[in-house]
């Protein structure tokens, strides 16, 4: 069975030892803080109990969850015995070179190292190390207990083995994973919403609405769709004759909206401080975490339902969710 150890045991590295737990797997904790370890576990047990109240823990206990995490003393402690390293390190590049410099030597040679980057490619921390070939992306959306999608990119010179390996692992423990061809900046989830970002800081910053609408246009609008299908398949199913049918229809819409959108603005100061002034207004900063915790409550509640929608048991005589 798979040994699993987490390297960097902040908010993503705690979030991941709850997945493999609850896969049924072993896993070893690195952090060499050994109070974000002591953080990282307490974390995990609550998240394992709120998993459990909700039915998403395989049947699980938190108990059992929790049996299953060991912390460890040392990065060669944790790297000497692990078939599978998730590397969640801070996003730091001087971090992530120095850490692999060190990790490598220690790892198995069958092991694979997958990093949780959330933006750096593993080619700039991995290039002139002996063991490149074992190294890979599995970049997680926060927190990967409750978002199944993990987004695998190679560097140029990972086996194709690493690649399929780690895409099987993160299949039974749960995970969605999509491949990615080759390394490109922001991958895909944060280059999707770095165009989404940018055209709502643009229609707030030229006064067609507030902010409060644009969440809104996702929440109430494209986002029930998006939960469980994208945006190929919504247009596919938006035109009687499908997908082509659309384009046709309109393509050259879109085509003139994309030139239109097609200056890359910063976000100014002053844009930012509007923005802030109308989340505040909902949000106080004080109250972030209580929201944080009912964003995961809700996320667990939309996982539920999901489950149920795709296996034909939530779509209330539609026919739509067996279909898809
Ligand atoms: N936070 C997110 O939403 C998110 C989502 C997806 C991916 N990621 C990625 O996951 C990684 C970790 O992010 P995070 O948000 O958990 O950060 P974090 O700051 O919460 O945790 C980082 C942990 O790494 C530890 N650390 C420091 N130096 C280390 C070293 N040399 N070796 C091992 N561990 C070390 C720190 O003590 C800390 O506990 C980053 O690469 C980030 O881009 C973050």
């Amino acid at each position: 069975m798979t040994k699993v150890s987490l390297v960097g045991c902040g908010l993503v590295g705690g979030a991941w030892a709850v997945v493999f737990a609850r896969a049924g797997l072993d896993a070893t904790l690195y952090d060499p803080s050994p109070s974000a370890i002591e953080t990282a576990l307490r974390v995990a047990r609550e998240s394992a109990e709120a998993l459990a109240k909700n039915g998403l823990t395989n049947g699980k206990t938190a108990d059992e969850i929790m049996a299953r995490l060991t912390p460890a003393a040392s990065l060669a402690e944790a790297a000497g015995s692990a078939d599978y390293i998730q590397e969640s390190a801070p996003e730091r590049l001087l971090v992530k070179q120095d850490l692999y410099k060190a990790l490598l030597p220690l790892v198995q040679p069958h092991a694979i190292v997958a990093s949780s980057t959330s933006g750096l490619p593993a080619s700039a921390f991995t290039e002139r190390l002996t063991g490149r070939e074992r190294c890979v992306v599995a970049h997680p959306i926060n927190p990967p207990h409750l978002i199944p999608l993990v987004e695998i990119v190679p560097t140029p010179w990972t086996d194709p083995a690493v690649v399929t390996q780690t895409e099987a692992l993160m299949r039974q423990v749960g995970q969605s994973p999509i491949v990615l061809a080759r390394e490109i900046d922001g991958f895909v989830v944060n280059r999707l919403q770095s165009a989404v970002l940018a055209e709502a800081f643009r229609l707030v910053e030229d006064g067609i609405c507030s902010a409060a609408a644009v969440d809104a246009a996702m929440s109430e609008g494209l986002g029930l769709r998006w939960a469980f299908m994208g945006p190929f398949e919504t247009i596919d199913l938006n035109a009687q004759g499908g997908i082509a049918d659309y384009c046709m229809k309109l393509g050259p819409m879109y085509h003139d909206l994309a030139q239109a959108q097609a200056d890359p603005r910063p976000w100014s100061p002053e844009l930012i401080a509007a923005v802030e002034v109308v989340r505040r207004a909902v949000t106080p900063i004080e109250a972030l975490d209580d929201r944080k915790a009912w964003r995961d409550r809700s996320l667990a509640a939309l996982v539920c339902a999901k489950r149920a929608i795709m296996s034909g048991q939530g779509a209330v005589g539609s026919g739509v969710a067996e279909e898809s």
